[in-house]
């Protein structure tokens, strides 16, 4: 298990985990490119990815985390998650899906705790979020 910065050439397979997890936001893969995304590899094939971004100093946001689901369950995510706390200090933020108990049991895991919940935060299916937080 390998987890390096995304190459153009991985961009495809980031899109094809994305459309797999139907539970995670469906956004333009290209544009992970652009804020600190890392990608956990396994035998050489990237097997999930991680995207954040700073939103104000010394606080940053998780955008998306997904797992190939013929991975999951083999600490992918935990490791994609440890290797983006330990990258930068400070307050960490992200929503997730109220009804996303992996998601919600992962982040807990990590010490993410749950600081609030937005109705109907959600589409296509609405749902409510769960806002988490954790200081790195
Ligand atoms: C959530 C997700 C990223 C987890 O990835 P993963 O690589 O399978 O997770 P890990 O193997 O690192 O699991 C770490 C811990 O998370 C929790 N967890 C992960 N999947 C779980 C599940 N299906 N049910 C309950 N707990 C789960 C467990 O606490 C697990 O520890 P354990 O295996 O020792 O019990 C993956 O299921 C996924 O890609 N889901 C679709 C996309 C998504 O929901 N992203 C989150 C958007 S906010």
């Amino acid at each position: 298990m390998t987890i390096r910065s995304p190459r153009l050439a991985d961009v495809a397979v980031i899109a094809a985990i994305q459309a797999a997890s139907p539970e995670t936001a469906q956004w333009n893969p290209l544009d992970y490119l652009k804020h600190d995304c890392r990608v956990c590899t396994v035998n050489g094939c990237v097997a999930g990815y991680l995207v954040q971004r700073e939103v104000a100093p010394g606080e940053r946001e998780i955008l998306n985390l997904a797992v190939d689901p013929a991975e999951r369950r083999k600490g992918i995510a935990r490791q994609l998650l440890a290797d983006a706390l330990q990258r930068a200090q400070g307050a960490w933020f992200l929503e997730v899906r109220a009804s996303n108990t992996a998601a919600i049991q992962l982040y807990e895991s990590a010490g993410f705790h749950r600081a609030g919940r937005r109705p109907n935060y959600y589409a296509d299916p609405a749902e409510d979020a769960i806002v988490m937080r954790f200081f790195s």
